[in-house]
Parts: C-alpha cells; structure tokens; sequence
C-alpha cells in the first residue's frame, strides 16, 4: 500500500534518530511489501536557518499533503536567545494547531530487562502499563493575550467546553480497549479551567459505564506517578500538565529516550513524535537512543496505516533487542551491552528481519 510520510527530522539529536527510524521502516517495507514515500521537510532551528522561520509554508504544505507526519525535535541554545516568534518550539506548536491535532497519546510501558534502569525500587515498576492523554491545541500554551508589557507578563490558560469534550471523549474510548480506567488529572481546588474540565469529565462518564473514572490534583498526581505507578491506566489531562508528567513518568522505564507518541485529530492522519527534545548535551555524539523515534513510527503504522501486524512486530523488534542486553547510554544498567544509535539501530533490524513467527 502506497503512503506518504512527511519527514521532519529537525534539530540536534533529531536527523539522529530519524535515520534510524528510517532505516527500520524500509525494513518493514521490505518485509511487508509496502510502498513508503518519504519526503523531507524542515521545522524548527534549522529552518530559521535556512528559510527565516521555524515553520515554512512549504512544510505546512507536506504535511497537508501526507498522510503521516515524522518529526525528531526541535530546539536547541543557538535559538534560545530570539523573540518568541522565532524559537524553534513555535514551528512545533504551530504545525501542531494547522494540521489540529490535539490527542496527543503519551504510552508508557516498561521493558523487564530495564527494570534496573529504573530510578524507583523493582517491585513499583514491574507491571507499569500506562497512557497518558494530553491535550495538545489548547490551554496554556495557546491563550491570548500571551506577551509582555513593560513589567508585566501574561499567558492565558483557555478551553472551550468543544476542546475539553473531545480530548476527554477521546480519553474514555481509549480506556475502553485498555483496562477501563480513566484518571482526569486538573487543579479544579483553584484553576476555573479546571473546574470546567471536572464537569465534563462527569457530564460525559455516564456515556462510557464500562469505564471507571476518578480526578487527581495535579501536585497530588505527580505524588502517585513515583508512589505507586501501577494504579494508573489512561491519564487525562490539559496541554502543560500533560507536558511535565510524561517527562516525570519517563523515567518509569529508565530513561526520557524511551517514551513515544502520536498527535491524532479525528481522521488517520497524524503526527508520530517522540517526547524527548534535541538533546543538545549530547547531539552529534551518535549516541542518542533511538527507540522513542522508533516507537513513534510504530505507532504511526498502527494509528495512521492501520498495518497492526507490522506495528506488532516493529514492536516485539525493540523489546527482543533490549532483552538480549542492547541499549544505548542513557539506559542506566550494568549488566548488557551499551551500543551507539546507527549500532542499536542495525540490531533492531536484525531482530526485525529475523522474528518472522510474529508477523
Ligand atoms: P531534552 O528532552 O532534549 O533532554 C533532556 C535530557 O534527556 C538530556 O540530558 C538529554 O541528553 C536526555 N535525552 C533526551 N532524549 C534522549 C535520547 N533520545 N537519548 C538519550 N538521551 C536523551 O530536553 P531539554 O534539554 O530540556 O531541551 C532541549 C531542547 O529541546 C530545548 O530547546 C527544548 O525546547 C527542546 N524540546 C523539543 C521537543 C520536541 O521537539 N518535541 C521536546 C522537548 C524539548
Ligand atoms: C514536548 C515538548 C514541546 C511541548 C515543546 C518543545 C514546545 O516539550 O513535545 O513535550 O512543550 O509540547
Ligand atoms: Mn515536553
């Protein structure tokens, strides 16, 4: 089957762990008999470079035209300096809000063999299973007025009922194929956002009777995240929270370079990021884990494609590499062997080409 995949590999570790990702998705076409169009197209630093702006119309226009979209991370010190306009993170936000996308699926999943890379104890880890949901076009992120007068400073966390009622909706049906449990997380005890949320949350719960929902306060739920993990099936929550508690939850699976996504709107079309940024302390090192990129295109193969058994075994792929002791250095365990990105990389499509009884 014919699909068109934009390429946005972006900044720092970003051309790293795209070209790997690459790599291992022309092995599933090989494998699978797909055609696979890559096109390339610039966001973020490297596109203020090149063509003055982090998102130019060309790159709007490749994703308008593709059905999924790759993106590596943007950023990085060279651009931290600029006017807002001009950071490398407004090309995200902005492809991000054109293309509508605001479901963002955040998975996290340990691997048994990185249990020990895990800063929490073994036994608060084994069986972590969680997904959390953040709204990806609204709240703080994108509310007006946002800017500076003299002294002062503003940013406007804003929801309309429609915004919150679709991410929650989409919530609850994921909770329904998953283990049936719907945390909202929100600071309804102060933030009227919140407060609506909360309402939404439970004008809509009676839809879904098969799911079973509760609200956290944020703080609180940043608490629970390291306390006991295991409680968790599908986390709900608004645009920033949802940004800070996938970072905190990554380190459930030993490292910020494991956790993938997909940016999902209402039809197959998507956006597959991993959750991690540019990594600048340790960009043209080749050393960057490329397993969240990876990942990331396994859910796009999944979500976008509908090519389940490929995603399956993209999938199994990694786990099986991970297993036989391959990790790259972010990983934090003794035992195994360190390899760097291009290395692990050829290992996966190893495991790939040879784990045929899954497909
Ligand atoms: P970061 O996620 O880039 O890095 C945080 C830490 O995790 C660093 O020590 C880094 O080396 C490590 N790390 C991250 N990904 C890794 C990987 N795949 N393999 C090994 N180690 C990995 O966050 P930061 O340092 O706070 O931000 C750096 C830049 O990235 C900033 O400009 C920020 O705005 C940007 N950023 C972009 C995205 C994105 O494009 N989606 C996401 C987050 C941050
Ligand atoms: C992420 C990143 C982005 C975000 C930044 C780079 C704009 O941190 O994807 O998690 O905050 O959404
Ligand atoms: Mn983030």
């Amino acid at each position: 089957m014919e699909k068109r995949i934009a390429v946005l590999p972006g900044d720092g570790i970003g051309p790293e762990v795209m070209a790997g990702c690459q790599r291992v998705l022309e092995a599933v076409v090989d494998r699978f008999n797909h055609h696979f169009v890559f096109t390339e197209g610039k966001i973020g630093g490297c596109a203020i470079d090149a063509e003055g702006t982090p998102l130019p119309d060309a790159t709007i226009k490749l994703c308008e035209e593709s059905d999924a979209i790759l993106l590596g991370a943007v950023g990085g010190p060279k651009w931290d300096g600029g006017p807002s306009q001009l950071r490398p993170e407004k090309g995200l936000l902005g492809i991000r809000k054109k293309m509508g996308l605001f479901a963002n699926l955040r998975p996290v999943t340990t691997v048994k063999s990185l249990i020990p890379a895990s800063p929490l104890k073994e036994h608060l880890v084994n069986h972590v299973d969680l997904l959390i949901v953040r709204e990806l076009t609204g709240g703080l992120y994108f509310g007006e007025p946002s800017g500076r007068d003299g002294d002062a400073v503003v940013d406007t966390l804003q929801y309309t009922k429609a915004e919150i009622e679709r991410i929650v909706r989409k919530a609850f049906e994921l909770a329904q194929v998953r283990r049936h449990k719907l945390t909202s997380v929100d600071k309804a005890n102060v933030l009227e956002s919140s407060k609506m949320w909360r309402e939404i949350v439970n004008q809509v719960a009676p839809d879904y009777p098969d799911v079973e929902v509760e609200h956290q306060l944020v703080d609180s739920a940043a608490m629970q995240l390291i306390r006991y993990p295991e409680q968790f099936d599908v986390i709900v929550t608004e645009n920033l929270f949802g940004d800070i508690l996938s970072d905190e939850a990554s380190m459930l699976t030993g490292s910020l370079g494991m956790l993938p996504s997909a940016s999902l709107r209402s039809d197959a079309v998507g956006m597959y990021e991993p959750v991690h940024g540019s990594a600048p302390d340790i960009a043209g090192k080749g050393i960057a884990n490329p397993l969240a990129m990876i990942m990331s295109a396994a859910m796009m193969l999944r979500y976008s494609f509908n090519m389940h058994k490929e995603a399956n075994a993209m999938e199994v792929a990694v786990q099986q590499t991970l297993e036989e002791g391959y990790h790259t250095s972010d990983l934090a365990i003794e035992k195994g062997t360190v390899l760097k990105t291009s290395a692990l990389v050829d290992k996966v499509i190893e495991q790939f080409s040879g784990n045929d009884t899954v497909a």
